[in-house]
């Protein structure tokens, strides 16, 4: 049965592309999802995508992919440091969710250091770009497999 993924992004990933290039990279939010996108057709799942920048509209995503998507790639942005409510929606649902970072947000300020995502998450990927979301759609199907 093909898998249905749900790539999910927080606020101000819209500007990737041209954002603070030198930490975020060049790479637009367009061309991020168009790859996870063809990817996951690579490996049998069926992505589709959504970004918001508003935090209650990521947790009705969230809600709504119960039922619908079987694991969902999330980058909550900066919500990731801050969202209780975010952490809260996503072991509410019970999808198993990998969270992305583009950058390294372990070198960073210690304000990043701190992820309420990751209490939900079954893991984090961060560091390695755009690249980050193929690494966590592949982690995601190894760990649908083990499921
Ligand atoms: C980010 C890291 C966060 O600290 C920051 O607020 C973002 C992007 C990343 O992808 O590296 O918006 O999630």
């Amino acid at each position: 049965m093909t898998q249905r993924i749900l790539v999910l992004n927080g606020p101000n990933l819209n500007l990737l592309g041209t954002r603070q290039p030198e930490v975020y990279g060049s790479v637009t939010l367009e061309m991020v999802e168009q790859s996870c996108v063809a990817h996951g057709k690579t490996l049998g799942l069926d992505v589709s995508c959504l970004q918001s920048n508003h935090e209650g509209a990521l947790i009705d995503a969230i809600h709504s992919a119960k039922g619908v998507h079987q694991g969902i790639v999330l980058n909550a942005g900066a919500y990731t440091h801050t969202s209780i409510a975010l952490m809260d929606a996503l072991i509410s649902v019970e999808i198993p969710t990998v969270e992305v970072h583009l950058s390294n947000i372990h070198a960073r300020e210690s304000f990043r250091h701190v992820s309420f995502i990751s209490k939900a998450a079954v893991g984090q990927i961060c560091g390695f770009g755009a690249h980050g979301y193929i690494l966590a759609l592949e982690a995601l199907v190894q760990h649908l497999k083990e499921a």
